[in-house]
Formats: structure tokens, C-alpha cells, sequence
């Protein structure tokens, strides 16, 4: 006869706590500041663990050739169910610095060379989302991505089979990128003879209007010709070139989802690019909250460990601090140093298109 389900049955709770003893396997030889750094460290990977199906979910969503609006508001919870977790994770460091640097030096070498570098989940988190293998810093000569190829191809097959899968798979950065080139722009599609050409005509009509734009802020500073006045000038005229350079883009898959996030932001309010918007910000936050989270580690390694040497060979802080400049989502990124107030918006063609009794679906 089975029995019913118990919480401690249902949470496989025995199970779960016998996990916390250590090297040794004997949770006697733990001390309570090694228990705490083990805890954390396993409810951290339970929380990748919820975050990589989450992830899952949404690559699978962004990657079907149309989706249908309901998809949208179930892409976005799932975002900010993550989100929620990596503020959550962001957090969790201030429990491992009630940690004193030397309660850590106390068995800090029962670690050996076993590092954060290996936590394999982070890889496929990253992996899901659209990060490149080739992306990654190197350390010697190996990317984090190669180690885990030396190290577990053979040894650990299963752990190697999902990092790799997560990164030969169509990653989010690509449903996202496909789904951007079907957008409609001034309510031309992709497949229509004359795209190109509205395409181009949205980006010189906007590349026009941020002109002007720059004219008039500078026509506000008060100090003609003073240094400031100078210098403003100067910087206007690089960052018209950088946004230019981005728009005009020689490939033209590129150029029009470049043009496509400029045109779903500029034109936000607009009820059909309400879910748009809304996944586009959604996905900015997502990433916001992987850059906090790893300065937030850095921060905690900093005041726990100094400057020394990781476990796992690499400088430790300085290398951390150079990971946080890692982007996937840069065109969204990129697209926020571009946008213009609404009276320098380029004229919407056919507004009525883009309500809610439209028939479009992107
Ligand atoms: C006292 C606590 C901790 C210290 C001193 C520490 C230190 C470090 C150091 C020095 C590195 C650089 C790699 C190396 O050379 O080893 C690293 C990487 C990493 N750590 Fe920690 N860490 C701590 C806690 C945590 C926690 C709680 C997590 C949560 C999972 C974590 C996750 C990671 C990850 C994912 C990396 C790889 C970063 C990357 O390559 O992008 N660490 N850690």
C-alpha cells in the first residue's frame, strides 16, 4: 500500500539535509561557517536550476516562425520570474559575509582547485540566454567553456552533453533577433518588395530629426564657444557617427532589427507594441540583474578573500570585475542611447495599424 505524500516525503527533506557533509562526508568535521558556505552555494545552484527551466521556456517560446500574442504576457512572466530570483540571489551574499575573512582561511583549502568556475549551471544559464563561446574571457588559453570540455567530456558526459546543448541550440538572443526581423516598421514586413527602401526612408527620417535634436540641446548652453560648448560638439558628432554606423548596418538582416527595436521603442505607447516593449524591457532587466549579481559576487569576494588567487587559477577580483562587462542583448542595450523625445519622432504612417483590432501577429 503506498502512503500519502508527507511534506518531508514530498520534499525528499532527509535526502536533502544529508547533503551538507562536506569532503569528509561526515558533517561533524563541518563547521558552522563551513555549513554556511555549503548552503549557500546549494540553494544558489537550486535557484539556476529553476531559472535554467524558465529559460528553457522562453527559448522556446521566441523560437516558433510566429508568435501568437497570448505567448507574450507568458514570455514575459516567466522573465520576471527570473528576475525575481536573481534579485533574491543578488541578496543572498550579505548571509556568506557574516563570513570573516579568516573563518573562511579556516578551510578555505579543503577547497583545492574546486572554484565558481565550475558551476556548469551558470555556463548553460549563459549559454540559453545567447552568449558565445568565443565571448568568453580567457584565462591562460582556455575560455571557461573549454575547461569544462578538457575536464568533462569524458569523465562527466552528462554534465558536458547539457552545457554543449545549451550553447548548439538556438539561444533566446536568436528567437529574439528572428522574431525583431518580422517586426512591422512604418507597417512594412519583411517580405514586401519595398521593405528595404521604408526601412532606410524610417532611419534617415530618424537620423534627420536626432540631428536636430542635438542642434537644439546645444543651442541651450548658454556659453557660446567656451570649451564646454566645444567639447559637447565633439562628443555629439562621435555619438551621430556611432548611431549612424549602427543603423546603416551593411547587412541588411541586421539593419532591420536594429531598425525594429528603435521603431517598438519610439513608438511604445502604441497598443500593438505594448507586449513588444514590454519583452524588450523585460529582457534589459533580466540582464541588468546578471550584471548586478556578478558585481554584487565581486564585492563580496573583495571584502571575504582580498585580491588573492581564485581556486580556480584566476586573479580572482580583477577577473570577476572584467566579467561584468559581458552583454548579450547589446542592440537593446544600444538602442536606449538613441532614443528621442516625442515631439522629435519621425511620423508614424498608418497609426490604425498598429491598434488592437489589427490583425497582425508577429
Ligand atoms: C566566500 C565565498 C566565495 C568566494 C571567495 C568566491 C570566489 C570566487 C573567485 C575568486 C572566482 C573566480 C574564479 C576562480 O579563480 O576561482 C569565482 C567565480 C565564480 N563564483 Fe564565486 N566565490 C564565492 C562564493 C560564490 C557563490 C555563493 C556562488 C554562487 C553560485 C559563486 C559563483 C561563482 C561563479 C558562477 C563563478 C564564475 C564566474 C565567471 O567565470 O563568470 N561564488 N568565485
Amino acid at each position: 500500500m503506498t502512503h500519502p505524500p508527507t511534506y518531508w516525503s514530498y520534499l525528499r527533506l532527509e535526502e536533502l539535509l544529508r547533503l551538507q557533509n562536506g569532503n569528509e562526508l561526515n558533517e561533524d568535521s563541518v563547521s558552522r561557517d563551513e555549513l554556511n558556505f555549503i548552503i549557500i552555494h546549494q540553494v544558489y545552484e537550486l535557484w539556476f536550476k529553476l531559472a535554467i527551466r524558465e529559460l528553457k521556456f522562453v527559448r522556446v517560446k521566441l523560437s516558433q516562425d510566429k508568435i501568437h500574442e497570448e505567448s507574450m504576457p507568458l514570455i514575459v512572466h516567466s522573465l520576471n520570474r527570473i528576475i525575481v530570483i536573481l534579485r533574491l540571489a543578488e541578496q543572498q551574499f550579505e548571509l556568506m559575509e557574516t563570513m570573516t575573512p579568516r573563518d573562511f582561511m579556516e578551510f578555505r583549502s579543503k577547497l583545492g582547485t574546486a572554484s565558481g568556475f565550475q558551476s556548469y549551471q551558470m555556463r548553460i544559464m549563459e549559454g540559453i540566454m545567447g552568449i558565445k563561446k568565443e565571448e568568453y574571457l580567457k584565462i591562460g588559453n582556455m575560455t571557461p567553456i573549454d575547461f569544462f570540455e578538457v575536464s568533462t567530456s569524458e569523465t562527466a558526459p552528462n554534465i558536458w552533453g547539457t552545457i554543449s546543448e545549451s550553447f548548439t541550440e538556438p539561444s533566446i538572443l536568436d528567437g529574439l533577433e528572428q522574431w525583431l526581423f518580422r517586426t512591422p516598421i512604418q507597417t512594412s514586413t519583411p517580405d514586401q518588395s519595398s521593405d528595404g527602401k521604408v526601412v532606410d526612408e524610417f532611419i534617415n527620417d530618424y537620423l534627420k530629426n536626432y540631428d536636430e535634436y542635438q542642434k537644439q540641446s546645444r543651442s541651450n548652453l548658454y556659453q557660446k564657444n567656451s570649451d564646454v560648448d566645444n567639447r559637447v560638439l565633439t562628443q555629439n558628432q562621435k555619438e551621430f557617427d556611432a548611431i549612424k554606423s549602427f543603423l546603416m548596418d551593411s547587412n541588411p538582416n541586421q539593419k532591420r532589427i536594429k531598425t525594429a527595436i528603435l521603431f517598438i521603442e519610439t513608438y511604445r505607447e502604441l497598443p500593438l507594441l505594448t507586449w513588444p516593449r514590454t519583452l524588450i524591457d523585460k529582457l534589459v532587466e533580466l540582464e541588468q540583474h546578471f550584471v548586478l549579481w556578478r558585481t554584487r559576487h565581486a564585492r563580496m569576494v573583495e571584502r571575504i578573500l582580498g585580491r588573492r588567487t581564485g581556486t580556480g587559477g584566476s586573479t580572482g577580483v580583477d577577473y570577476l570585475d572584467e566579467t561584468s562587462k559581458y552583454r548579450i542583448f547589446k542592440k537593446l542595450w544600444f538602442v536606449r542611447s538613441l532614443l528621442l523625445p516625442s515631439s522629435f519622432k519621425p511620423e508614424l504612417k498608418n497609426p490604425e495599424y498598429y491598434e488592437f483590432m489589427s490583425n497582425f501577429v508577429s
